[in-house]
C-alpha cells in the first residue's frame, strides 16, 4: 500500500494489494493514532519550545514590554520553523571539543600588549565575590532576575530561556558571544553565566547589606551598573547591530560617523549644542532638556527622534553619519544607559555629558575635560549647557582637541578591544566559580547556524555583517587588580568635574 499526501491537510491511503497479517481496517486505526500522537507531540514542541527569536516566552515582569513580533505567518510555519531551528545540530568542529578549564586556558604571553586601562574595572566589578567566590546556590539566586542562562562548555553554548528580551536584544547578544568563541577557538573557559537584558541594574548594594545578607550578591550580568549597584556591565546588543532602527554592526558605524564628521571641520559646524532622540523614555533629565529647545537663549537645538516616520523615509534623516553638523553634542541618559553614546562621541565634537547615573562597561574610561565636557544637574541644566558652548565657542582650539579626544576613544574601543573585554571579563569571572559548569537538562545549545536560523532577513544580514575572523593574536594583556588607581581616578575625575561647576558659579555671579 501506498500513502499519498497530495494535499497536507487530508492523508489518503490507497490500498495496493491485501496484505495477509492485516486488513486495511487495522492499518488505518493505527495509522490515525500514529498520526495523532505525532501531532499532539508536534503541537507540544509548538506550544513549549522556548526560541531565542521570542516563541514562548513572555517578557520579564520586572520591566514589561509589548511581545516581540515573531513573524511566522501560519502555524505550519511557525512549526516546521521551531522544529527545523531548535533540533538543528551544531557541528562539531576538532577545536571544539573537550572541556576547557581555566588552568588549561593559556595565560597571554606577559609581552603582548596591553589592554586600555579601563580594564582594571573588570577586576572591580568582581570584587565582591574575591574571597567567597561564586558558587551554584549565589547563581540560583540571580536567576531571579535573569532573562537567561548562558553555559559555555567546551567552547560549545548552551542557553536556558527565562523570558524574552524586547526586540532582538537576546539573538544579537547570543551572537556576539558566539563571535567570541569564534574570535579565541580554544581559549573562553567553562563558565556559568545569569543574564539580564533589561535595561535598570537591580542588586542594589545598600538594599543588599541592609536586609542582612552577609554571603555575597547574586552574581548578574547586564549592560550597565551604577556605582551603588553590583551588576556586572557586559558590551550591548548594539554592538554586533540593532536592526529595529537600522544601526549596524559598531565598526562600520564607527568608520561611516568619522567619514561623516570629516566632511565639515569642527569650526565650520553650527555653533549650537544638539540633542537628538526619543525623550518619552521616563527620564527625568531628557523631560528636562525640552526645556533648553531655545538656540538663541540656550545655544542648544533639542529635536525628537520620530522613529516610525523615520523608518518609512528610508532612516535617511537619522543616519548617524550625518549627525556630526553641530560643534556640540548632548548626551542624556535614557530610562538607564544609552547605546547613543558611542555614537555621540564619534563625531569629534565635544560631548556635554549630563551627569550620568549608569555605566556602561567603557564609559568609566571617560576623563572630562580630555573626552567630553560635563554638564552637571546641581543647578540648572539649561545655564549649564549655554556655559559649555560659550566657553567652546570663546577657546575653540581647547573645545576641538576634547572632541577629538572622545572620538580618538571610540576609534580606540574597536571591536578587537570589546572582544577582549568580554574575554577578560568572562575569564575572570571564571575563575571565580567554585563547582564545574555544566548546562541545565533544560537548555538547549546554540550555535551560529540555529540563531540564524531563528533570524527574520533583516536580523540575518546584520548578524552576518557582524561575523569574526579568528584572532591572529592573543588577547591584550589585562593590568592587575589595583583598588587604589580607581579610588584615585575617581577622586580626580571629580576635581575636574567640581572645577568647572566652579568656572560656572563665578561667572554667574
Ligand atoms: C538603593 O537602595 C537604597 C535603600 O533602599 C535607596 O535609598 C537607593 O536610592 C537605592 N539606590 C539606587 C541607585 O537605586
Ligand atoms: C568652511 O566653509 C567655507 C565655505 O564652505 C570654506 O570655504 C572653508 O574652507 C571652510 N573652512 C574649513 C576650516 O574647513
Ligand atoms: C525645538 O525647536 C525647534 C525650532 O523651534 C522645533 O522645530 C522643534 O520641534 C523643537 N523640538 C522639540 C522636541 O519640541
Amino acid at each position: 500500500m501506498g500513502i499519498s499526501t497530495r494535499n497536507p491537510n487530508t492523508i489518503t491511503i490507497i490500498p495496493r494489494k491485501q496484505r495477509y497479517f492485516s486488513s486495511p481496517f487495522t492499518i488505518l486505526l493505527a495509522f490515525t493514532a500514529f498520526t495523532a500522537l505525532f501531532l499532539i507531540k508536534v503541537n507540544n514542541i509548538i506550544s513549549e519550545t522556548k526560541t531565542l527569536a521570542g516563541h514562548n516566552l513572555d517578557p520579564t515582569p520586572w520591566h514589561l514590554f509589548p511581545a516581540n513580533p515573531v513573524n511566522d505567518d501560519s502555524k505550519y510555519s511557525k512549526a516546521s520553523k521551531i522544529i527545523q531551528c531548535s533540533y538543528l545540530s551544531c557541528p562539531r568542529g576538532p577545536t571544539r571539543s573537550g572541556n576547557i578549564n581555566i588552568d588549561d586556558v593559556q595565560e597571554p604571553e606577559p609581552d603582548g600588549e596591553n589592554c586600555p586601562e579601563f580594564f582594571r574595572w573588570i577586576h572591580r566589578d568582581l570584587e565582591p565575590w574575591g574571597k567567597t567566590r561564586i558558587s551554584l546556590a549565589s547563581l540560583e539566586e540571580a536567576r531571579r532576575f535573569a532573562a537567561f542562562r548562558v553555559v559555555i562548555v567546551g567552547g560549545r553554548l548552551y542557553v536556558d530561556l527565562y523570558y524574552a528580551c524586547v526586540q532582538s536584544r537576546g539573538m544579537f547578544t547570543i551572537w556576539g558571544l558566539l563571535q567570541l568563541l569564534r574570535r579565541y577557538p580554544g581559549k573562553i573557559p567553562d563558565v556559568d553565566i545569569m543574564f539580564d537584558c533589561m535595561d535598570r541594574p537591580v542588586v542594589n548594594r545598600t538594599e543588599y547589606w541592609m536586609s542582612g545578607n552577609t554571603g555575597p550578591p547574586p552574581p548578574l550580568f547586564r549592560y550597565c551598573t551604577t556605582k551603588d549597584h553590583f551588576d556586572i556591565p557586559f558590551p550591548d546588543w548594539s554592538f554586533w547591530g540593532w536592526p529595529e532602527v537600522n544601526i549596524g554592526p559598531w565598526d562600520e558605524e564607527f568608520i561611516s560617523i568619522k567619514q561623516g564628521s570629516q566632511t565639515i571641520s569642527w569650526a565650520n559646524r553650527s555653533s549650537l549644542a544638539y540633542w537628538k532622540g526619543n525623550p518619552d523614555v521616563d527620564s527625568p533629565v531628557r523631560t528636562e532638556l525640552l526645556r533648553c529647545n531655545d538656540s538663541s537663549l540656550w545655544k542648544a537645538q533639542i529635536l525628537r527622534q520620530n522613529w516610525v516616520e523615520e523608518a518609512k523615509g528610508g532612516y535617511e534623516q537619522s543616519k548617524l553619519a550625518n549627525q556630526c553638523r553641530h560643534r556640540y553634542k548632548i548626551y542624556a541618559e535614557g530610562y538607564a544607559w544609552s547605546v547613543s553614546l558611542k555614537y555621540i562621541l564619534s563625531c569629534g565634537s565635544p560631548v556635554l555629558l549630563i551627569s550620568p547615573q549608569y555605566e556602561d562597561f567603557f564609559s568609566r574610561g571617560l576623563v572630562p575635560r580630555e573626552n567630553y565636557w560635563p554638564i552637571s544637574t546641581i543647578r540648572d541644566l539649561c545655564e549649564s549647557i549655554k556655559f559649555a558652548v560659550n566657553w567652546g565657542n570663546k577657546s575653540p582650539s581647547q573645545a576641538e582637541t576634547i572632541g577629538k579626544g572622545g572620538q580618538a576613544l571610540m576609534e580606540a574601543l574597536n571591536m578587537d578591544r570589546v572582544y577582549e573585554y568580554m574575554y577578560h571579563l568572562i575569564t575572570e569571572y571564571s575563575k571565580l566559580q567554585d563547582f564545574k559548569p555544566s548546562p541545565p537538562s533544560t537548555a538547549r545549545e546554540v550555535c551560529e547556524e540555529s540563531l540564524l536560523c531563528f533570524a527574520d532577513e533583516k536580523q540575518r544580514e546584520f548578524l552576518k555583517r557582524s561575523t569574526v575572523d579568528s584572532s591572529s593574536v592573543i588577547p591584550c594583556t589585562l593590568p592587575p587588580a589595583d583598588h587604589d588607581i580607581i579610588d584615585s581616578w575617581i577622586q580626580q575625575r571629580m576635581k575636574i568635574i567640581r572645577d568647572i561647576q566652579k568656572m560656572e558659579n563665578m561667572r554667574k555671579s
